[in-house]
């Protein structure tokens, strides 16, 4: 089996199962994305303009995928913002631990799938920007 291992933010393209009576798409843990999934989570109904996350992780990453509709993942790694735009269902954004991470421009009705390598632990969570960059 051909194992992902990467540290890298990026978006990762899922194989794409093209047929007539409509396309499919696979995510496997090691296969597509590089860690085990442990929760799954989805992010929907955003009101237009509001702005979630604003925290990094110290250990959880994660696979995002805008499943309908659109928006963006700015991740910052305390060097500099890179933003992402999702908006298909056959890629993602593998977000290791230890970014910055925030999502915006949600389209109405969007639909944000996460797969995440840790069960939810509130400890994990770094809210304090400069506690961050001191990291
Ligand atoms: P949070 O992770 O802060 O959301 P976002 O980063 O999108 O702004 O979570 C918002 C609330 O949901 C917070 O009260 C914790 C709760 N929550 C869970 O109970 N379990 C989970 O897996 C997640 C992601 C959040």
């Amino acid at each position: 089996m051909n194992k992902l291992s990467t540290k890298e933010a990026q978006i990762i393209e899922l194989p794409k199962i093209l047929d007539d009576r409509g396309n499919l798409s696979v995510i496997e843990e090691y296969v597509n994305i590089p860690f085990k999934i442990k929760r799954t989570y989805l992010i929907y109904d955003v009101p237009g303009g509001e702005i979630r996350g604003g925290h990094a992780y110290k250990e959880n990453q994660e696979f995002i995928i805008a499943l309908s509709g659109s928006f963006d993942v700015i991740l910052d790694d305390g060097k500099g913002k890179k933003v992402f735009s999702l908006n298909r269902s056959y890629y993602g954004l593998y977000v290791p631990k230890g970014f910055w991470r925030q999502m915006e421009n949600f389209s109405t009705n969007s639909l944000a799938l996460v797969l995440a390598s840790t069960q939810y632990t509130p400890s994990d969570y770094i809210y304090d920007f400069e506690l961050f960059l001191n990291m």
